[in-house]
C-alpha cells in the first residue's frame, strides 16, 4: 500500500544544504546508506545514484530553480519582473523540447571542438605569466578569466567587448548570493544591458553570418520553424550565465583535487590521452554543483511513496557520484581506473542534460592537459578559501599553488 511520503520513516536533516562543502560526501554517505530519502525543512534529499536518475528522468518532475527563487521573494519590482521571465532551464514540456532540438545542432562535439585551439590559447596565455615563479592564486590567476573569452569566442562578440562582458557576468552572478536584496538594481542593470547588446549583436548577425554560435541560433530551424527574437536573446543569455561560472568552478574545484593527488598529476602530464577521464572523474569526485530541485507537476507514485503535487525533491549530485552500488571505490579519486558503466551526475541527465556539456569537456580536457604540463610537481601553498555553502554553483574562492617554475 502506497504512503503519503510525508508519512515515511526515514532519517531527518534540520539544516543541510545541497551546495555544503568539500566535506559532502562525509554527510552523505551515511545518510545514503541508510536511506534513499531523507527528510529536510523544505523537502526530500535524495541520496543515491538510481533515484536522481529515475526523478531526472521522469518529466512528470520539474525543475525547481523559478519556485526556489520564489520562496525568497526580493522586494524590486524590476527585479521580480525578470525572475518571472522563461529560461530554458525554467520551461518544460513540449516547449522546452521543441527549444532544445531548434539549438542542438549549435551544441555538438564538432562544434565545441572548433573552439580547442582558441581555449589552448587562452589558457597558455593565461599560464604565462605565472609559470616562471612557480606560485599563483591560482582562481583569480586562471579560473575566473579562463571562460569568459570562450563564451566571448563562441557567441562571435568582438574581442573590445570580452571585459565588458566579464563585468556583466560578475554583477548577474549575485543572483546566487545570499544578499540579494542589496544587489538586486546592479544584477537588473547589468541584465538589461545584455538584453540590449545581445539584440543588437542579433541585428549585425543578422546581415552578416558568420562561423560562430550567434549565426548558428540564428539560422537554426526545424520544420519551417525559428527561433524568435526573444528565444534568441533567452538562449545568449543562457549560454553566458550557465556557461562561465560552471565552468571557472570545476577547474577550481579539478586542480584542487590533483594538488591532493600528486601522482594522478604527474600520469596526466605524461600522457595527455588521459584528459577526457581526468576530466570525468574531476566532475564525479568533486564536482562544482553538488545537486539540483524538482517539484512535482502531479500527484506521483514512486516507490510505493505518494508525492503530492508540488512536493520538492533535491537530487543529490554527491550522494549519486559516490554511489557504492555504482561505482567501485567511490572515494578515491583515479584518472586511471576502469570506472564501471555508470556516469556522474555533475552536468545533469534527462531533459535539462547539460546543454554545454560537450563545450564544458572540451574546455576542461584542454585546460587540464595544459596545466598539468607546465606547472609540474604541483601543491598547495597554503589552505583553500571554499565558496559558502548554498544551492548554486560551488568551488574554491582561493586556491594558493606552488609547482616547480617552467
Ligand atoms: C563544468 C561546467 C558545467 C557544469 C558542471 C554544468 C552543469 C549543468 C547541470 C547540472 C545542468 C542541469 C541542471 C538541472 O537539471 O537542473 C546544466 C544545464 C545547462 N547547462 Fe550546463 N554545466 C556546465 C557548463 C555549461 C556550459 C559551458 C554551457 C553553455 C555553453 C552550459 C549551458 C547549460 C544550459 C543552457 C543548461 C540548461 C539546459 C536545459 O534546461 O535544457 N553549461 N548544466
Amino acid at each position: 500500500m502506497p504512503m503519503l511520503v510525508s508519512e515515511i520513516d526515514c532519517p531527518e536533516i534540520g539544516d543541510f544544504r545541497i551546495g555544503a562543502g568539500p566535506d559532502t560526501r562525509d554527510l552523505v554517505a551515511p545518510l545514503a546508506a541508510q536511506s534513499w530519502i531523507v527528510k529536510m525543512p523544505f523537502g526530500y534529499i535524495l541520496t543515491r545514484h538510481d533515484d536522481c536518475i529515475a526523478v531526472l528522468k521522469d518529466k512528470r518532475w520539474h525543475q525547481a530553480t523559478r519556485l526556489l527563487s520564489q520562496m525568497t521573494p526580493v522586494d524590486n519590482e524590476r527585479y521580480q519582473n525578470r525572475q518571472n521571465r522563461q529560461s530554458i532551464l525554467t520551461m518544460e514540456g513540449d516547449e522546452h523540447t521543441r527549444l532544445r532540438r531548434l539549438v542542438a545542432s549549435a551544441f555538438t562535439p564538432k562544434a565545441a571542438n572548433r573552439l580547442r585551439p582558441f581555449m589552448r590559447e587562452v589558457i597558455n596565455e593565461l599560464l604565462d605569466p605565472v609559470t616562471a615563479s612557480g606560485e599563483c592564486e591560482f582562481v583569480s590567476a586562471v579560473c575566473e578569466p579562463y571562460p569568459i573569452p570562450i563564451i566571448c569566442e563562441l557567441l562571435g562578440a568582438p574581442r573590445k567587448d570580452w571585459e565588458q562582458f566579464s563585468r556583466w557576468a560578475t554583477s548577474i552572478f549575485k543572483i546566487f548570493s545570499d544578499r540579494v536584496p542589496e544587489y538586486a538594481d546592479e544584477i537588473m542593470d547589468a541584465s538589461e544591458e545584455i538584453d540590449a547588446y545581445v539584440l543588437d549583436l542579433i541585428e549585425q548577425r543578422r546581415g552578416d553570418p558568420r562561423d560562430d554560435l550567434l549565426s548558428d541560433l540564428i539560422a537554426a530551424e526545424e520544420a519551417g520553424e525559428k527561433l524568435s527574437p526573444t528565444e534568441l536573446v533567452m538562449m545568449v543569455e543562457a549560454v553566458i550565465l550557465a556557461g562561465t561560472d560552471t565552468t571557472r568552478n570545476q577547474l577550481g574545484c579539478a586542480i584542487a583535487t590533483f594538488a591532493d593527488h600528486p601522482d594522478q598529476w604527474a600520469a596526466l602530464a605524461n600522457d595527455p590521452n588521459l584528459a577526457a577521464r581526468a576530466t570525468e572523474e574531476s566532475f564525479r569526485y568533486l564536482g562544482a554543483i553538488r545537486g539540483t530541485g524538482r517539484f512535482a507537476a502531479e500527484e506521483i507514485e514512486y516507490r510505493d511513496v505518494v508525492f503530492p503535487k508540488g512536493t520538492l525533491v533535491f537530487p543529490n549530485f554527491v550522494g549519486a557520484n559516490h554511489d557504492i552500488d555504482q561505482f567501485s571505490c567511490p572515494h578515491e579519486f583515479d584518472i586511471e581506473a576502469e570506472r564501471s558503466g555508470a556516469s556522474h551526475l555533475t552536468i545533469g541527465i534527462g531533459s535539462h542534460y547539460c546543454l554545454g556539456a560537450n563545450l564544458a569537456r572540451a574546455e576542461l580536457q584542454e585546460a587540464l592537459t595544459i596545466c598539468a604540463q607546465r606547472m609540474p610537481n604541483l601543491r598547495l601553498d597554503g589552505e583553500i578559501t571554499w565558496k559558502p555553502d548554498g544551492i548554486g554553483i560551488w568551488g574554491p574562492a582561493e586556491l594558493p599553488l606552488r609547482f616547480d617554475p617552467t
